[in-house]
């Protein structure tokens, strides 16, 4: 099995997931190490996976490695809407771009593909819609991260029918757990406070996002791969909305904090209001449900983590903090 971005937050606990639950693969990494990249991160599978350093954009690296591969699980991507909104460039170049290598790859050699991707394709809904996103949902990304996903997400669909590849999709919500990066918004706020600093809210804080923890989204795209129909899509999502502020309230609480240790700073510009999915089709047809059914113990243990794991995220703060500095957030 070839797991590309392995060494980031989601690729991370799915390979450290794949290990512990489904010990018939082999597994090599293929990741660039970007800022976002960790080695740290597979430090518990060492001498369990192979890790190849290098870029999806590399056809031959990428050509090389595909061959000898069963199974393709594609992670890698420019990941933060807020360095899109920045940067655009290298979201265009690893989300598109290299999902075309890889799709190429894949054309040339065979091999179940499976594509991971995000409801923020769908762009957003009314903060009192009723209705939720489903997988017939049309595309309207509304930043350069949501729309280099919907690029790579059009390419593999066009790959299944024209090729006939054998590619799945899955489009998830937010994901918080282990390893997460501090620029996200749950670690940013429990390394500012364990700091001592403040946590900080994008504009009102009502936008709303249906958080998810990082092995039900691993568990899902393992029922996908064992079990989902090729060239079909599968939205995943715990079902559980909040919105931002009272995240940050929850986080205070749990940490001991004051309700009122948060400022509001300057929103992001096209600030996405809402997602939630409908996540009937991977319920009944594969039989998934979230594991991690209580929000607040997730958060909690998630919380615990990092304070036990400061060597991990420590030496990512400071730089994380500067690039929000210069945004003004
Ligand atoms: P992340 O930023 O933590 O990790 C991305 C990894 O990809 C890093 O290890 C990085 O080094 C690697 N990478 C980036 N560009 C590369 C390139 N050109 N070549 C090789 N490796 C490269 O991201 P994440 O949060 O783990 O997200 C993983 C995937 O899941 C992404 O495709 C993202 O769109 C999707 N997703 C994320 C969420 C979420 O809440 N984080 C939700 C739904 C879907
Ligand atoms: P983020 O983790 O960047 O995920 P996404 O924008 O892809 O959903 O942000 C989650 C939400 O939290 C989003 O509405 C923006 C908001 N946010 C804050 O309020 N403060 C912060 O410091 C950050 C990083 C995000």
């Amino acid at each position: 099995m070839l797991v590309t971005g392995g060494a980031g937050f989601i690729g991370g606990n799915f390979v450290h997931h794949t290990l512990r639950h489904h010990p018939e693969y082999e597994v090599c990494v293929l990741d660039a190490l970007t800022y976002a990249g960790n080695r740290a991160t597979l430090r518990p599978a060492a001498g369990s996976v192979e890790f190849a350093e290098g870029d999806i954009c590399d056809a031959e690296l990428v050509d090389r490695l595909v061959a000898r591969s069963d199974v393709i699980v594609h992670f890698a991507a420019e990941s933060h809407v807020d360095n899109s909104l920045n940067g655009p460039e290298p979201f265009v170049r690893s989300n598109i771009i290299g999902t075309y290598t890889l799709l190429e790859a894949v054309r040339r050699h065979g091999g179940r593909f499976h594509h991971v991707s995000t409801d923020e394709v769908f762009g957003d809904l009314a903060l009192d819609a009723t209705r939720k996103f489903t997988e017939e949902t049309p595309y309207r990304p509304s930043s350069p991260y949501s729309a280099s996903k919907a690029g790579a997400d059009h390419l593999v669909r066009a790959w299944v029918r024209s090729y006939g590849i054998a590619a799945t999709i899955s489009n998830c919500a937010n994901n918080y757990g282990p390893y997460q990066h501090v620029e996200k918004f749950i670690p940013r706020q429990v390394t500012n406070l364990m700091l001592g600093g403040r946590a900080k809210l994008y504009g009102d804080g009502r936008n709303v996002r249906e958080w998810t923890h990082v092995d039900d989204h691993n568990t899902a795209v393992h029922l996908i791969l064992s079990h989902g129909r090729v060239g079909e899509t599968y939205l995943i999502g715990s079902g559980d909305e909040r919105n931002n502020k009272q995240i940050v309230e929850l986080v205070l609480e749990l940490m001991g904090q004051p309700p009122g240790a948060y400022e509001h700073v300057p929103d992001r510009p096209g600030h996405d209001l809402r997602y939630a999915n409908d996540t009937t089709k991977i319920r009944t047809e594969l039989g998934w449900r979230p594991a991690y059914d209580d929000f607040r113990a997730g958060l909690a243990a998630t919380i615990g983590w990092y304070r036990d794991n400061e060597w991990w995220w420590g030496p990512l703060k400071e730089t994380a903090e500067e690039r929000y500095l210069a945004l003004g957030r």
